[in-house]
Order: C-alpha cells, then sequence, then structure tokens
C-alpha cells in the first residue's frame, strides 16, 4: 500500500512562445493540438538522479520512513547505459546496501515499476520498496524536431509502498501489464544501443535523439490505454460509479478526453496538469498524483484509476484507494 508521495520540478520553465522563437510553431498550435503551456528543463549538469533524489527525499518524508528495503526507478533517461541508475540514487538517499534497479518501459514505466514493487512485497523480499519515475527528455529531444520539442518536460515522482492488506486505504488493485514490440519503432532512439554499436559504423548524429510517430502513437496511445483501464476496473470489480479520480499518462490533453470518454467516465474524474508541465514521461503519474494530493484534487478515500502507455509499445493499469498522506512541498 502506498505511505508516502513526492516529487521534483526543475526550476526552469519553457514556454511555448519561447519554443516558437527557435522552432517553426506556435503557442496556438501547440495548445490546441496538446493541450501544453509550458514544460519544465533540467539545467546544465542536471541529469535524471538529481531529480530523482529531490522526489525520493520528499516521498520518503511523507512516508515518515528513513528506510526501504528496495528502490526501483523507471526512466528512459538513464544517468549512464551502464550500470543502472537507482543504485546512486539509493546511496545518495541515505540508502547504500538496498536491493535498486532500473525498469525501462518509457511513459508506461512508473505502472510497470509499481507491479514489480508489489510483486517485491507479496514474495516477502521487501517490506518497503520506493518507486520513482524520473526523466530529462530535455537531453534526449532533437532541438530541430517541432513534433517532440513541444511536448516533452523534465521531472521527477517517487512514491513509498510497504505490505498491507487489501481493504486498507493506499492498497493497489490488480494490475493491467502489456507490450506490442511489433509496433517498437514507432517511438525509439535508434543509435547509441547494441543494434546500432554491432554494425561497426558510427550512428548519424540524429539516430541519436528521441523520434516517435506521433499520429500513430496517438491512435495506439487512446485504445490501449482506455483497454487497459477498463480491464483494471473490472479485476478490481469496479463500476465507473467507483472512479472518483482519473490520473492517466498526461501524453496530450486530447488523448485524455478520448480515454476518459472511452472508459465511459465523467470529465469531473479527469485529473491533469499537462498544460503546465507537458508530457513528463515515467514520472508523469507520480508527479501528477502528488500535486493533486497537495491542492486537494486527491481525498482519502477515493477511489483511482491509473492508466499508462508509452513506447515498446506498451501499456499498464491499477486502481488504487487513495490514502490520508502528508504532501512535502
Ligand atoms: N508546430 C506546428 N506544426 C506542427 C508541429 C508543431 N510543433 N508539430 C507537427 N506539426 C505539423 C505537422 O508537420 C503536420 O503538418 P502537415 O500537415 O503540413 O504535414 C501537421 O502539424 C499535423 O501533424 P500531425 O503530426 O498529424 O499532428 P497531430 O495533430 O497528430 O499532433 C502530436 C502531433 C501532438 C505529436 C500528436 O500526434 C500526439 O500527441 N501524439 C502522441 C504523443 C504521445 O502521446 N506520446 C505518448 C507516449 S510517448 C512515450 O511513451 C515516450
Amino acid at each position: 500500500m502506498l505511505t508516502g508521495i513526492g516529487s521534483w520540478l526543475p526550476e526552469r520553465v519553457v514556454t511555448n512562445d519561447q519554443l516558437s522563437q527557435v522552432l517553426d510553431t506556435s503557442d496556438e498550435w501547440i495548445r490546441t493540438r496538446t493541450g501544453i503551456s509550458q514544460r519544465f528543463h533540467a539545467a546544465t549538469g542536471e541529469s535524471t538522479s538529481d531529480l530523482a533524489v529531490e522526489a525520493g527525499r520528499r516521498a520518503l518524508k511523507s512516508a515518515g520512513d528513513d528506510h526501504v528495503d528496495a528502490l526501483i526507478l523507471a526512466t528512459t533517461t538513464p544517468d549512464y547505459p551502464c550500470p543502472a541508475t537507482a543504485p546512486d540514487i539509493a546511496a545518495r538517499l541515505g540508502l547504500s546496501g538496498i536491493a535498486a534497479f532500473d525498469i525501462a518501459a518509457v511513459c508506461t514505466g512508473f505502472v510497470y515499476a509499481l507491479s514489480a514493487a508489489a510483486g517485491l512485497i507479496a514474495a516477502g523480499t521487501a517490506e518497503r520498496v520506493m518507486v520513482i519515475g524520473a526523466d530529462v527528455y530535455s537531453t534526449i529531444l532533437n532541438p530541430v524536431d517541432r513534433s517532440t520539442a513541444v511536448i516533452f518536460g523534465d521531472a521527477a515522482g517517487a512514491v513509498v509502498l510497504r505490505a498491507g492488506r487489501p481493504d486498507e486505504l493506499g492498497a493497489l488493485g490488480p494490475m493491467v501489464l502489456g507490450s506490442d514490440g511489433e509496433n517498437h519503432r514507432l517511438i525509439e532512439i535508434p543509435g547509441g544501443g547494441a543494434r546500432q554499436r554491432s554494425n561497426g559504423q558510427p550512428s548519424e548524429p540524429d539516430d541519436e535523439y528521441f523520434r516517435m510517430a506521433g499520429p500513430e502513437v496517438f491512435r495506439h496511445a487512446i485504445v490501449r490505454m482506455s483497454e487497459a483501464a477498463s480491464r483494471a476496473m473490472e479485476l478490481a470489480r469496479w463500476l465507473p460509479g467507483d472512479v472518483d479520480r482519473f490520473a492517466a499518462h498526461q501524453a496530450n490533453a486530447r488523448i485524455l478526453t478520448s480515454v476518459l470518454e472511452r472508459v465511459g467516465l465523467p470529465a469531473t474524474c479527469q485529473l491533469s496538469n499537462v498544460a503546465r508541465v507537458g508530457n513528463t514521461s515515467a514520472a508523469s503519474i507520480p508527479l501528477l498524483l502528488d500535486e493533486c494530493a497537495a491542492d486537494g484534487r486527491l481525498e482519502a478515500g477515493q477511489g483511482v484509476l491509473l492508466s499508462a502507455f508509452g513506447g515498446g509499445l506498451t501499456w499498464g493499469a491499477t486502481t488504487l484507494r487513495w490514502p490520508a498522506l502528508t504532501t512535502v512541498h
């Protein structure tokens, strides 16, 4: 069950107008096609672990704990290709010695990591687990690609989970996870990995950047996120009336509206911060939950439905009865 939450945004705000000065785009296009008004970018030299440590520190404080038995980081932007970033984050949180590993499921990473954490707890391997979703997409975006540069922002969000009973507030419901590797090239960084390096040729400069087939991804995101959300409700035996709040991966405001409609939920359920932070990938859901818990959009006892979609392709969803949490801001 969920016992603590925290998040962290870098200081630098990048507005649509600022992007319009360097790219062939406009505030009007970005707002109407994505619902995004601004996003945050890490400072020069600031990386995923730096954001993750700040979010993790707040989650520990919120949980009133100074120890967990395992730390899982969901990210697409690890500090290094090798080793994983989680052990360094654990050490900087004063948790040296615990199990620590990364999960790569792009924007679905947080939900995959929640499921892995629940599994560690259920198996008795760990009593308390920290899950962090953190990404600095500003480091992998192609600065001349207007179709991705306007969408993504940097952030970290973290939660602490501990063993508990299914009827307690904070208990996670059944998990739905899936993937479609036949479409793995719709979201990719083609260069820099073993596939490219095994060719013995240096990668093309553009191949080192993130790229996404926007319109196709848009369609898959709507179908997969709504199917996963509906399945998670079914497994939890929840009817639409049991869902007080819907916390979907903040990909694009138009995607969020379509998914909500397909799942059959009213607009009052929708939690959103995409206008202020953009798509923050693995950080998206925990950042949203932390902000909503802090400003009162989430209250103890509410039924919360989570759903995410990302590269891989991957998707995942679950339910959660929101606990009484102290937030740290
Ligand atoms: N400014 C102005 N025009 C633009 C911009 C921009 N920033 N980006 C694209 N355009 C243009 C295109 O070039 C195209 O012009 P054309 O018709 O002359 O060719 C036109 O706008 C329409 O382009 P589309 O790509 O069809 O625009 P669309 O409405 O689909 O919006 C977007 C593009 C925002 C990327 C959308 O497809 C989207 O949100 N996709 C999903 C992204 C997402 O949710 N990802 C989540 C998972 S990501 C992950 O896991 C990491």
